[in-house]
């Protein structure tokens, strides 16, 4: 369910912090990427050893390693996490936290936070009842913290009552949860994604056409609806049925994707470009099959319509992502259709990767925006579309 998830988990100083590594497994066993930071105190708790063995991560607490000066970025960590999770959360840091202090690496990185945040209160019962701990909960649930309930029982003082950190395994699902409820986040916005392969007629038997199997785009499409987006789906040929919830047109040509494609994007939040468009079509389409002779054939082609770049001349404060599909000097030519197309970003993948491109369920792609490049590993095309997605979400907000 974590699959592909990167989660930030903040461990402050309470005996319940021997249960961040219970924690901490779990998510690692989910699929999440984890990475810890604690406060000072937590490593009086437990110690960084255990949580770095278990995250397979090195653990942040300070805000700039004493050894070598390297900096620890909480701005970079809040933008890495897609949750972070404080579990356990002290009085003290919920406290803090609902005022603003910054005094330690955890609370720098709650207020960079653009992430869900989900807090794991632990304390004792008086604590947790007193009405300063209520009303900062208040505050937090307030600000948008989800604020994981505590579990009624034995506490470490002895006493019994509610304070008790809830157990890992409903931490994790609260934390799935949330990241699903995230999922909505694009409800009311719509899009156009094009998908597949065009085919460019030569008479009424052959074609011309590429590998496009239609995965990446369709996956798109299914990313955004699932995220409560309305999605049309401009395809030319696949073999895939349409993703739950999405409306999909067909298309043949470059040049009914055109068509379709500006008349669309007018009513649209933005576009995303997955398809695989011919840049060429023959010049005259015969209406009869062409015989063959004994000599070659030539067929002229003429250039299509560039669709992408006719949509960034329309495209005012519509949201437009581009793909980029590169057999050499990627990066360089990723960069001048960004620009040429006025994208806001651009996927770019290259068919020298192995895994990446065309027909596979894996893709190997860099986001790349006018800021920067961001490099992602190989990851399956519902993970990339996750990824697209998220950066789509990040645009918006
Ligand atoms: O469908 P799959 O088998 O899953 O494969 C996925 C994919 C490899 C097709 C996909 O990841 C991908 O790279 N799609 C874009 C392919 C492409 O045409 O790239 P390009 O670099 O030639 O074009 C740049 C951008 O301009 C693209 O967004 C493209 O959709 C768009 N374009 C290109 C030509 C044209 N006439 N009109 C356009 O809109």
């Amino acid at each position: 369910m974590l699959k592909g998830r990167n989660i930030l988990l903040g461990v402050t100083g309470s005996i319940a912090a021997y249960k961040a590594a219970m924690l901490c497994r779990l998510l690692k066993t989910s699929g999440a990427d984890v990475r810890v930071v604690m406060t000072p105190l937590a490593k009086q708790f437990i110690t960084p050893l255990t949580m770095a063995t278990l995250s397979k991560n090195p653990i942040l607490v300070e805000f700039f390693d004493p050894e070598n000066g390297a900096w620890n970025s909480h701005v970079s960590l809040g933008e890495w996490a897609d949750c972070y999770l404080i579990a356990p959360a002290t009085a003290n840091t919920l406290a803090k936290m609902a005022c603003g202090i910054a005094d330690n690496l955890l609370l720098t990185t709650y207020l960079s936070a653009r992430c869900p945040v989900a807090v794991a209160p632990a304390m004792d019962l008086d604590m947790y009842a007193h009405p300063a701990t209520q009303e900062n909960l208040e505050k937090l649930r307030a600000a948008g913290v989800a604020v994981i309930e505590p579990d009624e029982g034995e506490l470490a003082s002895g006493l019994c009552g509610k304070g008790r950190m809830a157990e890992p395994a409903q931490i994790v699902r609260s934390v799935e949860a949330l990241l699903d409820q995230k999922k909505k986040s694009l409800a009311g916005k719509r899009f156009l994604v094009t998908a597949g392969a065009t085919i460019e007629p030569i008479d009424p038997v052959r074609y011309l056409t590429n590998h496009s199997s239609g995965k990446m785009g369709y996956a798109i499409a299914e990313a955004l609806a699932r995220r409560g987006a309305e999605v049309t789906l401009l395809s030319g040929r696949t073999c895939l049925p349409a993703p739950e919830g999405v409306r999909r047109i067909d298309v043949l040509t470059a040049a009914d994707m055109y068509r379709a494609a500006t008349e669309l994007f007018p009513s649209t939040d933005g576009a995303v470009m997955c398809a695989a468009v011919a840049d060429y079509t023959p010049a005259e389409v015969a209406d009869r099959k062409l015989k063959k002779g004994d000599g070659d054939l030539t067929i002229r082609l003429c250039r299509t319509r560039d669709i992408a770049a006719e949509l960034g001349r329309m495209k005012n404060d519509r949201l437009l992502v581009g793909f980029a599909l590169e057999t050499h000097d990627a990066l360089a030519h990723a960069t001048e259709k960004l620009r040429r197309k006025n994208f806001d970003f651009v996927v770019l993948n290259s068919l020298q990767d192995p895994g990446a491109g065309f027909r596979g369920d894996t893709n190997k792609v860099t986001l790349l925006d006018p800021s920067g490049a961001e490099e992602l590993p190989l990851m399956c095309k519902t993970e990339v579309a996750g990824r697209i997605a998220d950066k789509i979400e990040n645009l918006l907000r």
